[in-house]
């Protein structure tokens, strides 16, 4: 039975003690679907995808990975490649050999451990580096070695906790680039992160949790349209300073939430209300003299909801 649902986690709670550590997580990733879990430090991502792939046990709540129960671990890890907190690779080895011992592991023979070591080196961009100690590598050229180890057996379904932690920028750019490329290959991925670009780049889906409980969850594009009130803010930029009368002015009409002076020629306001109330919004502005140079509209981004909903004491 296929029921287009690669991972389902229901009532995931977690407990050290008397302290909650995730408390009634939902989550649910359709085949084929990219979902970031996002959230500040210490919120439950780890904790989360340690339970989703079985490296510890729920207090309460059950996972299905294919529709195979978590506690079936051997049957429903067989499709899933996964790296929960950075595991290094062996420094003495060379990624051929340690890739050649996880082949073995998994019980494919040599000429299949030729092809798929080939093909994964090739997909995180170190084939060259393959008959090199890893010793010598980068940390984003080693996190590339362990994508690869994870890749290895061709899973389904990847699940990865923060894959672009600890790098710099280029290693960042070229690990997001490796996963954006898992998605011609009809995967499913689950990855934990605090970038949110990480998100809006890779992910059709979020999941937001905050002190243990999921604040948000779905399409991304649904739910930032969904946030932040819905409103947008108006970046503006005049030839001459606006006058304080014409701010007062802009300030007092319907829709218009705050307006404010950033530096001499610049004026943000933020504005929530309908398309007519906007044009009176920008009828204010033009007729203020200022003279308008630019004016820049951006609505709610994955960021606004973020910051939103995981703000203290929200
Ligand atoms: N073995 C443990 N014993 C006690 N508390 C724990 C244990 N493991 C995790 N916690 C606590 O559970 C909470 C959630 O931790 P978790 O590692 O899942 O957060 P995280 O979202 O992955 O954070 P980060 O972004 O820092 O990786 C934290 O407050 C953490 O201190
Ligand atoms: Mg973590």
């Amino acid at each position: 039975m296929d029921s287009g649902i690669a991972i389902e986690a229901e009532g995931l709670t977690k407990t050290y003690g008397d302290f909650v550590a995730i408390s009634n997580v939902n989550l649910t990733v359709r085949k084929g679907e990219f979902m970031g879990l996002v959230g500040p430090n210490g919120a439950g991502k780890s904790t989360t995808l340690k339970a989703v792939t079985g490296l510890l046990a729920p207090t309460s709540g059950t996972v299905r990975i294919s529709g195979v129960d978590i506690k079936d671990h051997r049957h429903a890890m067989e499709h899933v490649g996964c790296i929960i907190e950075t595991p290094e690779p062996y420094p003495g080895f060379t990624p051929g050999e340690i890739l050649d011992y996880i082949g073995r592991m998994y019980g494919m023979d040599k000429r299949e451990i030729a092809i798929r070591g080939r093909d994964v080196l090739e997909e995180v961009k170190m084939w060259e580096w393959r008959n090199k100690p890893i010793s010598g590598f980068s940390k984003g050229m080693r996190q590339r070695v362990v994508l690869a180890q994870a890749l290895l057996p061709n899973p389904e379904i990847i699940i990865l906790d923060e894959p672009t932690s600890g790098l710099d920028p280029r290693g960042m750019v070229e690990t997001r680039k490796v996963l954006q490329n898992l998605k011609t290959k009809d995967r499913t991925l689950l990855i934990s992160t605090h970038i949110l670009s990480e998100v809006s780049e890779l992910c059709g889906s979020v999941t937001m949790i905050r002190d243990g409980k999921v604040v948000a969850s779905g399409d991304v594009s649904e739910l930032v349209h969904r946030s932040a009130k819905n409103g947008i803010t108006l970046t503006v930029g005049t030839l001459r300073p606006m006058s304080s009368e014409a701010l007062d002015g802009v300030s007092g009409l319907e829709g218009v939430k705050s307006v404010e002076r950033k530096g001499e020629n610049t004026v943000v306001i933020e504005f929530a209300g309908s398309p007519e109330q906007q044009a009176e919004v920008t009828r204010a502005v033009f007729e203020s003299g200022a003279g308008i140079l630019s004016m820049n509209e951006r609505g709610a981004t994955l960021e606004s909801m973020y910051m939103e909903l995981t703000e203290e004491g929200a």
